[in-house]
């Protein structure tokens, strides 16, 4: 299992990082897939690739996402496919990279990665409908960037990667759905609710194994949550935060409380 996963990392294909993506996440039932977790060797995270296609450009450099044309809604749909596609291996790379976990958080992070497969290829066969293919718009690679600032921490990528980055996606995804809705388009609307819902899920995931880790280091969550926040973002936290799914996934009163000062701050 741990074999596919680090095939589907470093492929530079996307027709076989999902597949080899959804044979990890299969094989998860019949594999005895822990008897060599602590004695496997694991890549460094430069290792790991992405397709020639979709290019890399600054953010301000990418096109404007103005849903009111055919281009716009293409645009927004190919961003929309490459965070997912860049979520696939976010997961992947979570459940390869660290060692002395129980069986149920590899079993976790896989069925995250591939959820996000269904969502990316979801996306993929919307984007046919404008005859766009992914890899066709050019992109950012904003969210990868956080793995790799936190590729031997794992309280750090918890902190980071499902409770900051995806977190996010529940704050913002509601205000998509409303313009996509008022351009008609319900077909993509559908899409993303169907994400939204998977997305608690992720998040949730990430305060489970965040409490695991902290227990198990005698740690308080809240606290380590709150030096990570600081020390990678340097209180550059955007709100307003979604606290219904924010609390579905885990998140507590005093957390939301303190985002929401830390968001008042950045903003002044
Ligand atoms: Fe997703
Ligand atoms: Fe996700």
């Amino acid at each position: 299992m741990f074999e596919l996963i680090e095939k589907a990392l470093i492929s530079t294909c996307v027709e076989e990082t999902l597949e080899k993506t959804r044979e990890a996440f299969n094989s998860v039932e019949c594999a005895n897939f822990m008897a060599k977790n602590e004695l496997r060797t694991i890549l460094p995270i430069d290792k790991v690739s992405f397709p020639a296609k979709p290019i890399c450009v600054h953010p301000l450099d990418l096109p404007r996402r103005r849903l009111g044309s055919e281009a716009g809604k293409r645009s927004f749909i190919h961003a929309i496919a490459h965070i997912e596609f860049n979520a696939i291996k976010l997961a992947l790379d979570i459940a390869y990279r660290f060692k002395g976990l129980p069986e149920q958080f590899y079993i976790d992070w896989l069925y995250v990665a591939n959820d996000e497969c269904k969502h990316f290829e979801m996306l993929c066969r919307r984007l046919e409908n404008y005859d766009c293919a992914y890899g066709d718009i050019p992109s950012h690679d904003g969210l990868w960037s956080m793995a790799v600032k936190t590729e031997n921490d794992l309280l750090a990528r918890l902190s980071l990667v499902p409770r900051y980055l995806e977190a996010r996606g529940l704050d913002v995804t509601p205000g998509m759905l409303k313009k996509l809705t008022a351009q008609n388009d319900t077909a993509s609307a559908a899409i993303l609710e169907i994400i939204l819902e998977d997305e608690v899920t992720h998040v949730e995931y990430g305060t489970k194994w965040l409490d695991y880790v902290c227990a198990e280091n005698g740690l308080q969550r809240e606290n380590v949550f709150f030096e990570n926040i600081e020390h990678y973002l340097k209180g550059q936290i955007l709100g307003p935060f979604n606290r219904p799914l924010r609390i579905r996934a885990g998140f507590t009163e005093n957390e939301l409380a303190e985002l929401e000062r830390l968001d008042k701050r950045s903003s002044r």
